[in-house]
């Protein structure tokens, strides 16, 4: 056994594939969830589930006396942007307040590594010369979501400081793909290669791009996605970096590296699939940024973080299982 790791958020899309991988490697998993947004059939079979939320201290009390637990992967998050700018507090809540809680509980049992899920919605909507995104670029969220993650970071940094605290924050760009038994579930969904994968399923919906007048090759917006299978190996990598004691830093950026625009997502679903994907195009979305790439050279340079799977149309292929 590799290691003891608690999983928040393990029944959700990346929670779910994180507690495979974790197996799969020989690490034991035990799963926090309280299937907000999660679903119980997505959770990894025979490991310890524990249904509650992520600041619920007594939950957390039972977790921590009943499993010694060497690392914690907080991946329980409320994530959704448009819904942020509507119920601020619940986000604070959820994102900030909750895994304060949890990181009390954990540090009062000895637990004092964790690795966090963080988000590239951080950094708000970068100038042209800031791109690739470093992570030392101006962190300058503009919506509820993106600073209750910041927040959060801060905190742990504060924990490090003062309290003995070792964490690795992984800003994720847009997560996308699936495994084989586990896929994308949102409700609602809002990531593109769903829901461009829905408007083939479902006759009725119909597939939006929300502007093409931005300043890009083809006027939408470009995005940097990365298969969720790397991103959970990442996440991997951290953990042992943290329970072996490599070196590493707190804050890294998780993508590829590269950018695919809307339309060239719809190109490359149109070809792997062989479909015509009708679509309409509408007024750009408030607060979207017209390019956000990673730059992600510290990740591969020091948690030795080897992406498998940079191959879009293998992304849309392994999402189109799941797709409904
Ligand atoms: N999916 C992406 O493209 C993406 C991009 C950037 C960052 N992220 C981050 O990755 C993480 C996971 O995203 P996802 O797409 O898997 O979302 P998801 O909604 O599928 O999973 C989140 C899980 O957390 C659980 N949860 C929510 N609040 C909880 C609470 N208070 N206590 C216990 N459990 C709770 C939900 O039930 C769900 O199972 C989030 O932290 C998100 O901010 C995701």
């Amino acid at each position: 056994m590799k290691g003891k790791i608690l999983v928040t958020g393990a029944a959700g899309y990346i929670g779910a594939i994180a507690t495979e991988l974790l197996i799969s490697k020989g690490f034991e998993a035990v799963a926090l969830d309280d299937l907000s947004t999660g679903h119980k059939e997505s959770l990894f079979e025979n490991i310890p589930f524990y249904e509650g939320k992520v600041g619920d201290k007594s939950i957390l009390e039972k977790i921590f006396s009943e499993h010694k637990i060497d690392c914690v992967l907080h991946i329980a998050a409320a994530a959704l942007v448009e819904e942020s700018t509507k119920n601020p507090s619940k986000y604070f809540d959820i994102n900030f307040s909750q895994p304060n809680i949890m990181l009390e509980t954990m540090m009062s049992f000895g637990v004092n590594k964790i690795v966090f899920s963080s988000t590239c919605a951080v950094y708000g909507i970068p100038n042209d010369d800031q791109i690739p995104i470093k992570e030392s670029n101006p962190k300058k969220p503009i919506n509820p979501y993106g600073e209750s993650k910041l927040v959060f970071e801060e905190l742990l940094n504060w924990y490090k400081t003062n309290k003995g605290l070792d964490f690795i924050a992984l800003r994720f760009f847009n997560v996308a793909g699936a495994s084989m038994n586990r896929g994308e579930k949102h409700n609602p969904e809002t990531h593109l290669i769903p829901l461009v994968l829905k408007s083939i399923k479902n006759k009725d919906y119909n597939f939006k791009i929300y502007g093409n007048d931005y300043p890009t090759k083809d006027g939408t917006t470009i995005r940097d996605y990365i298969h969720v299978l790397d991103l959970n190996h990442a996440l991997i990598n951290a953990i042992e970096a943290l329970l072996d004691q490599k070196k590493h830093v707190n804050f890294y950026n998780l993508g590829y590296g590269q950018g695919y625009s809307v339309l060239e997502i719809v190109n490359a679903v149109k070809k792997v699939l062989g479909v015509e994907i009708p679509y309409t195009v509408t007024n750009r979305r408030p607060g979207d940024p017209a390019v956000l790439i990673a730059d992600c050279r510290k990740v591969k340079e020091d948690l030795g973080w080897t992406p498998q799977y940079n191959n879009i149309e293998e992304i849309i292929l392994s999402a189109n299982r799941f797709a409904n």
